[in-house]
Formats: C-alpha cells, sequence, structure tokens
C-alpha cells in the first residue's frame, strides 16, 4: 500500500476528515495526521479527548477487496498492527473485544472504523487513537487510562510511531486480503488478546446486559460468549467489560 500523510495541526476529528476525502475519491493509504483534535469522536456517540500532543490521532482511508460479511475484521486486524507497533516499545499490549488496547488493563488505544459509499465503492475509515501521555487525563478516565509515556517512561516521537503503525497496518491488511485471510487473523488476534475465551465478562448489549465467559471468535469476528445459564450468544457489537473475582 502507498501511504499519503496529511498532517494538521488542529481538526475537528481526523475521521471525519478522512471520509470527506474518501468521499471525494481519496486513495487508498491517504492517512489524516493531527496534533490536536477538538471533536474527537469514539465509538457509539462518545467523545475522545484529544489534547494538544498527548496522542497520536490518526485516520487512514481503506478501499478493501473484502466480502462484506468479513468488514468486521478489519478492526481486529487494526488491533492487531496495533498491539505489535506498542509491543515494540516494550510494553505488553492486550486486546480487549472488539477494539480497545490494554495495557495494565487500562486503555492506551482506541480504534473507530467507519465505511462510506464514495463514487469509488466503499471505503473504510480506521481511526486510531493512542495515548502518548497521561498528565491531561481529565478526572474521569484518569484511573481507566493509561498512556505509552506512562508504561514506559519516554515520550514517543510521532513521526516514528506513524511509520510502524503504517507498517503494520499494511502487513496485516495484505493477510485480511487472502483467501485465508479472515481465519488468519482471526488467529492473530487469538494470539494477542486475553479476551479470546475463558473470561468472565459483562456485555452491554442494545437492550440488555448479559454475563458469562467468552468463548471464542465468530468467523466474522463477532465474540461468543457463554452465559451464566448455558446460553451461547453471539455478539456483534456491544461494550466487554472484565469480571473481576470470580
Ligand atoms: C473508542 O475507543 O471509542 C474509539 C476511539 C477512536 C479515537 C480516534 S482518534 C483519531 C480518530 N478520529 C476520531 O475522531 N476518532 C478516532
Amino acid at each position: 500500500m502507498n501511504f499519503a500523510i496529511l498532517h494538521y495541526d488542529t481538526i475537528a476529528s481526523t475521521n471525519t476528515e478522512a471520509l470527506e476525502q474518501a468521499r471525494q475519491g481519496a486513495a487508498e493509504g491517504l492517512c489524516v495526521v493531527a496534533r490536536q483534535q477538538t471533536a474527537g469522536r469514539g465509538r457509539h456517540g462518545r467523545t475522545w479527548v484529544s489534547e494538544k500532543d498527548a496522542g497520536l490521532y490518526f485516520s487512514i482511508v481503506l478501499r478493501p477487496k473484502l466480502e462484506m460479511q468479513f468488514l468486521p475484521l478489519i478492526t481486529l486486524m487494526t488491533g492487531v498492527a496495533v498491539h505489535d507497533t506498542l509491543a515494540a516499545f516494550g510494553v505488553e499490549p492486550d486486546i480487549k473485544w472488539v477494539n480497545d488496547i490494554l495495557v495494565s488493563d487500562k486503555k492506551i488505544c482506541g480504534i473507530l472504523a467507519e465505511t462510506t459509499e464514495t463514487p469509488k465503492g466503499l471505503a473504510v475509515i480506521v481511526g486510531i487513537g493512542i495515548n502518548l501521555r497521561s498528565s491531561n487525563f481529565p478526572p474521569e478516565i484518569g484511573y481507566t487510562a493509561t498512556s505509552i509515556e506512562e508504561s514506559t517512561g519516554t515520550l514517543v516521537d510521532t513521526n516514528g510511531l506513524v511509520e510502524d503503525l503504517t507498517k503494520n497496518i499494511s502487513q496485516f491488511y495484505e493477510v485480511l486480503q487472502t483467501d485465508s485471510g479472515p481465519s488468519a487473523i482471526i488467529s492473530e488476534w487469538k494470539k494477542r488478546s486475553s479476551y479470546f475465551s475463558g473470561k468472565a465478562v459483562r456485555v452491554n448489549l442494545e437492550n440488555e446486559t448479559i454475563t458469562g465467559v467468552t468463548d471464542g471468535i465468530e468467523y466474522n469476528g463477532a465474540l461468543r460468549v457463554l452465559k451464566d445459564d448455558g446460553e451461547l450468544i453471539v455478539v456483534q457489537a456491544g461494550d466487554v467489560q472484565r469480571l473481576r473475582s470470580q
């Protein structure tokens, strides 16, 4: 994949900008990077706190040649790529289904994948927010979030981080688009996530909350959860929390 990187000082949201660029025909590999976001977006309409230089705010335009049913695997593929990018700094990341990268159970990175129709076909925008430093966390996320600086004692260079990240995304994205790609990505995800199976979790679904134990990943990236009453639930979308002391 060829990358073209647009750098911004301040922007509303790198994902919103990349969506707009994709609709205007931007090629696969266009990346948007900002030092600060004024309207950073998280999953489920949440805000992504995006103080200046406190995080990497990055989005990339993908134009996958992939069956629709496998599109959710793009999020898992990105999780694997971010995992390896962070592991190279000496931290031990975990991946919490579906898209949170954790270090010592605290969130260090979030991933927001969005799709849009464009004149060149469907595009997927993958947004990645990596916490670089913790000092500016508002109190409500201070207990549940961490950063590269907090976990390693060093402040990383953003350009180097973008270089490593794009290299890893490119590698796993190529894998995903091969015939055996979907199952290969699931097995890479399994190697890197303690949430793959045997994890006691609470899952907030749209209309209910369930508790149970994780029991693997479906062919399309959905999470299987074996409920306490023995029923197997396939979670396509939902928020997963680890249950402690079980
Ligand atoms: C989440 O965990 O809720 C996903 C957070 C994704 C945040 C990133 S920061 C770069 C990109 N631009 C956005 O507005 N959001 C994503």
